[in-house]
């Protein structure tokens, strides 16, 4: 059995991964300073993977907390999720996101080094690619980020290659998601994002619920077939297996895994929100607002690569991620 740290296990797509790697029988550790998770995950976590985690409220930019933890816990491999994650703050605070997202990954890499353990997988993004250029996107398709957040996530890429053209004992995996969506389906965990949420399944739950009287639609004048803008869209459950394949992969295998975790599949705004009033059963009332700034008309992956090399293709479909998200926000509603 092997025993995995998580950092920014607590998080969305933290907390269903630890739940999968459990229930997959891994051991782990969740290292997480609670800045957009919070506690009440562990048990839900504990219950769906069966067996207790080792839970250790710190911050990654903490050297000495990560020194003490690694001595003390035989860890195989790191998964990192650890990083700020909002695009509009990022502009506004590029030195908090260079700081917690690149200087963050430093100090675990430093540390990792001096604990002697070399297998880590990267929570990197759609984001890194040049946006503006032809779809779908292949991992050999030109990078380009277009704001600070997208940057540190570049940045953190260069860091961990050159860290394996350095030292080739690394065993390195840059895992780039599209639109992770949906919950658990037990709906036991899911994504609890602060205050109003920016991205759309988690607006469109909230305007079901009756939280906000609409949906904005952001423009629908884009050159997309219904004029909305089309995205890869990918149920949280598939972009855990695929981290559970990256992680067998990376035992047997030396080169760095530059990965695209997509469906292949674009879908549009419209489109969401029908698959997701029909699998619901609620009505989500659409305004069509204008275009929000810095948006493409579509993103959407070849994740072909993933196949082939770690055997990992999405198998739930639009329908799915409605419904597990909707299971997730149906139940936090009632409690
Ligand atoms: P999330 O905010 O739910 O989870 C991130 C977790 O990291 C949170 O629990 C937070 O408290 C923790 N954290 C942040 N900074 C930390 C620090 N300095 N020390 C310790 N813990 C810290 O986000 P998520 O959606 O689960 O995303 C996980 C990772 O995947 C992030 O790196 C994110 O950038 C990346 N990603 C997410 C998406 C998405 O749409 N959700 C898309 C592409 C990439
Ligand atoms: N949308 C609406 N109304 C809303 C919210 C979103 O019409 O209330 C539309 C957007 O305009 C876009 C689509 O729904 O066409 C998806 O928007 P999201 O905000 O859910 O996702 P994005 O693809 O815009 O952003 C995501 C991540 C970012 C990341 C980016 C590029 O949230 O962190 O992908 O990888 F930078």
């Amino acid at each position: 059995m092997q025993h995995v740290l998580l950092t920014g296990g607590a998080g969305y797509i933290g907390s269903h991964a630890a739940a999968a790697l459990l229930q997959a029988g891994y051991s782990i550790t969740i290292l997480d300073n609670l800045h957009n998770s919070s506690r009440s995950v562990r048990p839900a976590i504990e219950a769906l993977g069966g067996r207790p985690v080792d839970w250790i409220e710190a911050d990654i930019r903490d050297e000495s907390a990560l020194d003490r933890l690694l001595a003390q816990t035989p860890v195989d491999a790191v998964i990192h999720f650890a990083g700020l994650k909002a695009v509009g703050e990022s502009v506004a605070h590029p030195l908090r996101y260079y700081d917690n997202n690149v200087s963050g990954t430093l100090t675990l890499c430093q540390a990792m080094a001096r604990a002697g353990i070399q297998t880590l997988i990267f929570s990197s993004s759609a984001t890194v690619y040049d946006l503006g250029q032809k779809m779908p996107l292949r991992e050999e398709s030109a990078l380009g980020p277009s704001h600070p957040y997208g940057w540190s996530k570049f940045m953190v890429e260069q860091i961990l290659l050159d860290l394996y053209r350095s030292d080739p004992t690394w065993r390195i995996a840059l895992l780039r998601y599209f639109n992770p969506v949906g919950a658990h389906p037990s709906g036991r965990i899911g994504e609890r994002p602060n205050g109003i949420p920016n991205n759309l399944m988690p607006h469109i739950c909230e305007v079901a619920r009756g939280r906000l009287p609409y949906l904005t639609v952001h423009g629908n004048d884009y050159p997309t077939r219904d004029g909305t803008g089309i995205r890869d869209y990918l149920h949280v459950m598939d972009l855990v297996e695929g981290h559970l394949a990256a992680l067998r992969y990376l035992t047997t295998s030396a080169a760095p895994l530059v990965l695209n975790l997509g469906t292949g599949q674009g879908t549009s705004v419209l489109e969401m929100v029908n698959v997701f009033s029909e699998v619901t059963n609620r009505s989500v009332p659409v305004r069509v607002g204008p275009r929000r700034p810095g948006d493409q008309a579509a993103c959407w992956a070849d994740p072909g690569r993933a196949r082939t090399l770690i055997n990992w293709q999405a198998r739930y479909d639009t329908a799915a991620m409605c419904r597990d998200a909707w299971c997730w926000a149906s139940r936090e509603e009632t409690g």
